[in-house]
């Protein structure tokens, strides 16, 4: 199933789990680490989620510094 929108932004809080989400399922600082890893080395992440295309998450990392 994909992400709703306007959770799209919120998986990258820190310790934002979904109100569906059972007890052990998660501290939901997985994608929070990963963001802050990525912009240490000056770099983007975003995430995008379809039926078509399903869930993606995408970072990217300046060339040649
Ligand atoms: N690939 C994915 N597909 C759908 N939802 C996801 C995906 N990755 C993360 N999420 C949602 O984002 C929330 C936070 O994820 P994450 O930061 O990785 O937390 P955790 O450290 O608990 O795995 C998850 O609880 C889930 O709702
Ligand atoms: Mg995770």
């Amino acid at each position: 199933m994909p992400i709703p929108l306007d959770v799209l932004e919120k998986v990258f809080e820190p310790y934002w789990r979904p109100v569906t989400s059972v007890p052990g399922g998660g501290l939901g600082l997985g994608l929070y680490i990963c963001k802050q890893i990525v912009e240490a080395h000056g770099g983007t992440l975003e995430a995008s989620s379809s039926v078509a295309d399903g869930t993606c998450f995408t970072a990217r990392f300046p060339f040649g510094q």
